[in-house]
């Protein structure tokens, strides 16, 4: 079973810019939140306690700042800094005593997924022992992510970085997970053309070696790369439109963590206080 995971929280955000040009993207707020503690929840949801993220020189206070006691949400996290967004494989070579003999998960911090049968089948995936798992999501955006392209037979033909053209509409997203060779074949990546480590490239040794599977979300799902304004704005507005009709809180990380039966009321009550007289806090009131 799977039971440690990246969270990946470096990188430019140029995509943001000026917003960006003093924070991580990932503490920026999606609706009510900051961005990060999605795929924190998501994870949390499925079960993994044990967190390393990457972040940028100079963040560890802010994101300290941000997320408040991991012991009073149940978890363990590690920070590690990335001197400069050398590509997202960095984070294994980078990770390499946090992920010791075990496999690992990887999520992009500015990933957003939603969806009623997501977590069991992600939860399920974690028990894969060899290779890696991708997660597949049906796009019409195939232009701006890594492709997969199927033979008849349901086999991967290939696999595609930002294709102006192609039949296949399954995308890569922001979430894989690897067996322990995953230190080894990150270690063996060569740069490319833009300078960076490419997932695409690591993927690919998995496919070579007949060791990678697919996992297909279903279109009730909903997966957003928040890392663009327009997607950010949607990701805000979905989460909102969904919070004021259920009255329930999406990416609430002590809701899950005391559903866990990770931490107990005396950790909310901590995180009433963290969180002062915000809306947040009124819902971790109910909770208790
Ligand atoms: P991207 O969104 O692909 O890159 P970016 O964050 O630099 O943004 P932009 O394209 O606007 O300049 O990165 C995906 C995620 O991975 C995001 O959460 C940032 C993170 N990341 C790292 O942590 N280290 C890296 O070296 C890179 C490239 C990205």
């Amino acid at each position: 079973m799977i039971k440690k995971a990246i969270i990946l929280c470096g990188g430019t955000g140029s995509r943001m810019f000026p917003a960006t040009k003093t924070t991580n993207k990932q503490l920026l707020p999606v609706y009510d939140k900051p961005m990060f503690y999605y795929p924190l929840s998501l994870l949390m949801l499925i079960g993994i306690k044990n967190f390393l993220f990457i972040i940028n020189k100079g963040q560890k206070e802010n994101f300290l700042k941000s997320i408040g006691s991991a012991t009073d949400l149940g978890i363990n996290i590690e920070f590690k800094e990335q001197s400069k967004p050398n590509g997202l494989p960095e984070a294994f070579i980078l990770g390499e005593n946090f992920i010791g003999k075990d496999s690992v998960l990887m999520i992009l911090g500015d990933n957003f997924f939603y969806g009623n049968m997501l977590s069991p089948l992600i939860k399920d995936s974690l028990s894969t022992k060899k290779g890696a798992n991708i997660y597949l999501y049906p796009s019409k955006n195939t232009s701006a992510y890594g492709v997969v392209e199927l033979k008849k037979n349901g086999e991967i033909s290939k696999i595609v970085e930002k294709p102006i053209f192609t039949k296949s509409n399954l995308v890569i997203t922001g979430m894989y997970t690897f067996d322990n060779n995953v230190i080894k074949y990150a270690k063996k990546l060569k740069p490319s053309k833009r300078g960076e480590l490419e997932m695409v490239d690591l993927i690919n040794i998995y496919k070579k070696k007949n060791n990678l599977n697919l996992i297909k979300l279903g279109r009730g799902s909903a997966w957003l790369d928040v890392g663009n304004y327009d997607d950010l704005f949607s990701a805000s507005s979905f989460i909102k439109n969904i919070e004021d009709r259920q009255d329930y809180k999406i990416g609430c990380i002590e809701e899950i963590a005391l559903n866990n039966k990770w931490i107990n009321k005396h950790n909310i009550k901590n995180r009433i206080k963290f969180n002062n007289n915000s809306n947040y806090s009124k819902y971790l009131k109910g909770l208790i």
